[in-house]
């Protein structure tokens, strides 16, 4: 069943448990999280970035998770990840998008406030809910001072004075996380303090970005079957998990699922060099990315929310 961002949302900020916001770019990622989204009955997100748009087509893919969404009893929202700009949004929404990202996190905070606006009053209008971002992701390293750290990490009086401008639907806050397979050296910190101070000012569901977990299994198995990884890192589970519990409603997780993907076909076409039929290459790949969306839905606690 296809809904807003906020009908999963609210009740996972309330109920203290996350929902899973996998990016997708093809029939099988979507196809991996929404099976599994609806056998283990958990509410998600299926998002969409500019770069899945660009590859695959907004109209192409919107409507093929639209529709697949529609389908499955649990609820589900489209949602835009990184949205770049207001046009972007709107096109987005036009196309059967539940839910939309504005990221003008890069810009001065008034800049920010001004552009978000925008889109929730358009989105509102049309029914979408918006997902903006306060502070600057990106890895913050072992050896970066306490006082560098926080010019990068959202601060919570900043987070509500933005909330309170916008009523911004959902706020992702940096938190320590950052994008892609390596996250930094040793083990990445999350600031669970900072998502607690947020969460005590504002009542609107957080949102971690960065939130793949890099299991050691999909490194090992890439490595066995030819891929090359160097250091990768990713969010240890009992993170997550607590963040879960102190106010990050939607976590978004990308990295993992290509990187499932990649085992899959790597396997497929090491052991069968001969194989050309693209369901005995691709389906692997699908169950695999299917097992790492349960383990997240596992450890997000939304397993049997529905
Ligand atoms: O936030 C980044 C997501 O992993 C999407 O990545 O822009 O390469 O599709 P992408
Ligand atoms: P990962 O790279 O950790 O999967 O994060 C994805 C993300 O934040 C998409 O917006
Ligand atoms: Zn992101």
């Amino acid at each position: 069943m296809l809904v807003t961002g906020s009908e999963v949302l609210v009740p996972a900020r309330q109920g203290g448990y996350g929902v899973g916001s996998f990016n997708t770019n093809d029939l099988e990622i979507t196809q991996a999280i929404l099976r599994t989204a609806d056998r283990l009955n958990a509410p998600v997100m299926v998002q969409i970035s500019e770069g899945a748009r660009k590859y695959a087509g907004t109209e192409d893919l919107g409507h093929l998770v639209a529709d697949l969404a529609s389908r499955v009893r649990v609820p589900v929202a489209l949602h835009l990840d990184h949205g770049s700009s207001y046009a972007s949004a709107l096109s987005a929404m036009r196309a059967g998008f539940t839910s939309v990202m504005i990221d003008m996190s890069h810009l001065p905070f008034e800049d920010n406030v001004r552009e978000t606006k925008r889109v929730v009053e358009a989105a509102h209008a049309m029914g979408v809910t918006v997902e903006a971002e306060i502070g600057r992701l990106g890895g913050v390293e072992e050896h970066v001072s306490v006082d560098a750290a926080d010019a990068f990490l959202t601060d919570p009086d900043e987070a509500e004075r933005f909330y309170q401008a916008t009523q911004v639907d959902y706020l992702a806050i940096a938190i320590g996380t950052s994008h892609g397979a390596y996250k930094g050296k040793g083990r990445p910190f999350i600031d669970h303090a900072r998502i607690e101070k947020v969460a005590a000012r504002i009542p609107i569901p957080l949102v971690a970005h960065g939130s793949s977990g890099v299991p050691a299994w999909v490194v090992e198995r890439l490595r066995a079957a030819g891929g090359e990884i160097g250091d990768a890192q990713g969010i240890a589970d009992e993170d997550l998990s607590r963040a879960t519990k102190h106010g990050i409603a939607k976590v978004n997780v990308d990295t993992d699922l290509r990187l499932a993907f990649t085992v899959g076909v790597r396997e497929v076409l090491e052991a069968a060099p001969a194989e050309f039929d693209p369901r005995k290459i691709l389906g692997p790949a699908r169950d695999l990315m299917a097992k790492i969306v349960e383990h997240k839905m596992g450890v997000l606690g939304s397993v049997g929310r529905v």
